[in-house]
């Protein structure tokens, strides 16, 4: 395997509950993923984050861990685990794995413990126990304090299940060590480290300035309010100053591997200079680039995020990354089926306004090609490459993100890109499970978005994706350095990147290659060869 493949890589993001399910209980399982992996080396893929699987009472979905050493039952078993590693390496895929070390589950012994040692004990030490609560909120709604049986209140940036750890005390420190260790002793490629600019609180300013629930960005639930360059002027409790050295103390344990094991921040930090602190040499390896992700389909603001993102990278010699969907947004099949710049709902409901379907899945694949050519690591979250669009009817009563509740039935949240994926059509379930359950219902409409329908189907989302994966090994854009070709005019995202060229057309009029020019691939039908019409991506051979 090559080195630094970290920094080219395609990464493909798995949702263990939601790709698929090998025993029918309507839950994604890890033998699932096992008997499914060849799907990503036929997508072309690198390699595989998967979300958490670790033993958990799933009030965030597995983001609230309960053994930092073990698989849930309901995913299945350590051995299970460690069979998905062995194949996934016979495969030529590197696997990452999540870590959680903002917070844990309630139902860790460590909070157990806190809990039942009562006020000033060494068990309160690892978590933020106070006799007052401050004003910070919840991400999730609320306050982010509760309070225990006998007066004291805990810390919880999220759900109430989900205790804040307390970063200053070495004790948490040397546990996460251990932890990332234990991984990296079973041959795992990375971490992707959740809330990675949260870990580190100033309690010097104990005032929320603002809740973490921004106001300004109602579609991502998470992402804290924009932050001002001046620390004094950021909300205490994100990206602080201590969270870097803890980063290069993981660093240090991760080059302690052959192999190059990697770290990638899960940071909704502004502006990107801020963001691209965490990838210093000696910290993290990668930071998703949520300024890209975040960016609506206009052409200036995109030129804009792309410029910025690689310059700040490439200012601390790091790879830039790429993101257009998660676990945690809208998919952006569907965020592209609103007009550009309209921020849809947080999480859609049936009384909302719905997308155009076949807008945003044009656009979508448009998108996925330009983030497919560009310098850098490119993330991919499962479904997409079906061009799967968010569950936007989904009934509430089934809705299970905690934002549901703590919000107070105000922010409808993230269940809509968890659904279950696809894989055949006709079938219960679509090919998910043998049977017919699936945690959250999958819409009637998905038969045609289902993986066997678009196998081999000329012009599928799917196909696309494969080719552009293939062409992206020839030719590969994601070493670049690109160039810009202005002449596609301003409402174009069009670069020289090698022997590419990359047209992205985003205006109203058709935009014209250069005489000579050689159609590689495009992200929707051509009638003309020799132009890029609306909302269509084009790589082209020029020489
Ligand atoms: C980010 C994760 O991606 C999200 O799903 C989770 O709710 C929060 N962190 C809290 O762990």
């Amino acid at each position: 395997m090559s080195t630094q493949w970290w920094r080219d890589a395609v990464i493909y993001q798995i949702y263990p509950r939601s790709f698929a399910d090998s025993d029918g209980d309507g839950l994604g399982d890890l033998p699932g993923i096992t008997s499914r992996l060849e799907h990503l080396v036929e997508l072309g893929a690198d390699a595989v984050w998967l979300s958490p699987f670790y033993p958990s009472p799933h009030a965030d979905a597995g983001y609230d861990v309960a053994d930092y050493r073990d698989v849930d039952p309901i995913f299945g078993k350590l051995a299970d685990f460690d069979a998905l590693l062995a194949r996934a390496h016979q495969l030529g895929l590197r696997v990452i794995v999540d870590l959680v070390p903002n917070h844990t589950s309630d139902e860790h012994p460590w909070f157990k413990a806190a809990v039942a040692a009562g006020p000033g004990s060494r068990e309160r030490e690892r978590y933020v126990f106070r006799d007052e609560p401050n004003d910070w909120e919840s991400v999730f709604g609320g306050s982010a304090w509760s309070q225990v049986a006998d007066g004291q209140w805990y810390l919880h940036l999220f759900d109430v299940r989900q205790p804040d750890l307390n970063w200053d005390n070495p004790e948490v420190r040397e546990e996460f060590e251990n932890v990332l260790r234990f991984w990296l002793d079973r041959g795992v490629d990375g971490f992707r480290v959740d809330v990675a600019h949260g870990l580190a609180k100033k309690w010097e300013a104990p005032s929320g300035k603002g809740t973490p629930q921004p106001p300004g960005e109602p579609s991502l639930p998470l992402a804290p309010p924009a932050a001002s360059i001046n620390p004094d002027e950021r909300p205490p409790m994100w990206d602080q100053e201590g969270v870097h050295e803890i980063y290069r103390s993981w660093r240090a344990v991760a080059d302690g591997y052959p192999g190059e094991r990697i770290l990638v921040a899960e940071a909704w930090v502004d502006p990107l200079e801020r963001l691209a602190r965490y990838v210093r040499p000696d910290e993290m390896h990668q930071a998703f680039n949520f300024a890209f992700l975040l960016s609506p389909w206009l052409a200036g603001p995109l030129r804009e995020v792309i410029i910025d993102s690689l310059a700040t990278n490439d200012a601390v010699g790091a790879p830039t990354t790429w993101v257009l969907s998660n676990h945690d947004v809208i998919r952006h099949a569907t965020r592209f089926g609103y007009p550009p710049g309209a921020k849809p709902p947080p999480g859609i409901g049936v009384d909302d306004p719905q997308p155009d379907e076949a807008l945003g899945l044009r656009r979508a694949r448009a998108a996925t090609m330009l983030m497919l050519a560009l310098p850098g690591v490119a993330y991919l979250y499962q479904g997409e490459e079906l061009g799967l669009p968010e569950h936007t009817t989904l009934p509430d009563a089934v809705r299970q993100d905690p934002t549901w509740l703590r919000s107070a039935n105000a922010v409808r949240g993230r269940d809509g890109s968890r659904v279950p994926i696809p894989w055949t059509p006709g079938g219960p379930s679509y090919g998910f499970g043998p049977g017919e359950r699936t945690w959250l219902p999958q819409p009637p409409s998905w038969d045609r978005y289902a993986l066997d329908a678009q196998r081999g189907a000329a012009g599928s989302t799917y196909e696309l994706y494969r080719e552009a994966l293939r062409q992206r090994r020839a030719y590969r854009p994601g070493a670049g350095p690109m160039e810009w070709w202005d002449e596609a005019g301003t409402d174009a995202v069009a670069f020289r990147n090698g022997e590419l060229l990359v047209v992205s057309n985003l205006g109203a009029e058709p935009v014209r290659l250069p005489a000579g020019a050689r159609v590689l691939l495009a992200s929707a039908e051509l009638d003309d060869p020799t132009q890029v019409p609306t909302d269509v991506t084009v790589w082209a051979l020029t020489s």
